[in-house]
């Protein structure tokens, strides 16, 4: 990680007012794939990591009995707060998590995970041990939206800050998924720095 946690945290409070006007046409097309295959049943539970002000919880809220909603930012999960309550979805709850760690109650069943735009902040290393922790939620399906490099990135188009993020390739990613026992089941390529990927569960959790 280019930052710390709370340096992340800091700099995210400090744009969360202005977050929801600023943001690329890739983006919102990498939100909406990320929507659409989150796709939860009516009594599922999805956990929404690095959920910023809501851009996929609040969406996901609308299909699924609760989201959980985790973040690092309190000012960017203030907005978040905000909108749902405007939108009257009292399903979504934000609260302090990080993907290393997202504060789940032991017992809290998850179905669905989904982070858009976020998992870059965190080293190749860091990400892959995030993915087992999204794993070893017991959850079927996970859809990652993010910046992610199909191609060497064209240098004088970048599409993210080297001083702040650090994106992987797809390729790593979808290693990190399989082996944790999921299966890549759909890559999207939004862009040629931006994926979403599904993977699903193929493998049970040891007992
Ligand atoms: C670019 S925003 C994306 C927010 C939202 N998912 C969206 O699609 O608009 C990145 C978010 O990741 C959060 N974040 C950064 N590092 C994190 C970490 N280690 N754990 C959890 N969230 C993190 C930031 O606070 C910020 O809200």
């Amino acid at each position: 990680m280019k930052k710390t946690v709370e340096e992340h945290a800091e700099r995210f409070s400090e744009k969360a007012a202005a977050y929801d006007d600023s943001k690329s046409e890739e983006y919102h097309a990498c939100a909406s794939l990320v929507i659409d295959h989150a796709a939860p049943e009516v009594d599922d539970v999805v956990l929404d990591l690095g959920a910023g002000t809501g851009a996929i919880a609040l969406p996901v809220a609308e299909d699924a009995e609760r989201v959980l909603a985790r973040d690092i930012s309190e000012g960017m999960m203030e907005e978040g707060r905000r909108k749902a309550e405007e939108r009257g979805h009292d399903n979504v709850e934000f609260a302090y998590g990080e993907f290393r760690d997202p504060g789940l109650d032991p017992d809290q069943r998850v179905d669905v995970v989904t982070s858009n735009f976020a998992l870059h902040h965190l080293a190749d290393d860091e990400k892959r041990e995030a993915i087992g922790v999204m794993a070893d939620t017991g959850t079927r399906r996970i859809v990652l939206g993010d910046v992610a490099f199909f191609e060497e990135p064209d240098p004088e188009a970048p599409f993210y800050s080297p001083q702040v993020d650090d994106p992987a390739t797809v390729g790593t990613l979808v290693e990190a998924f399989t082996d944790e026992g999921f299966a890549v089941t759909a890559v999207e390529r939004v862009h040629d720095q931006v994926a979403v990927i599904v993977a699903e569960r193929i493998r049970e959790l040891p007992a």
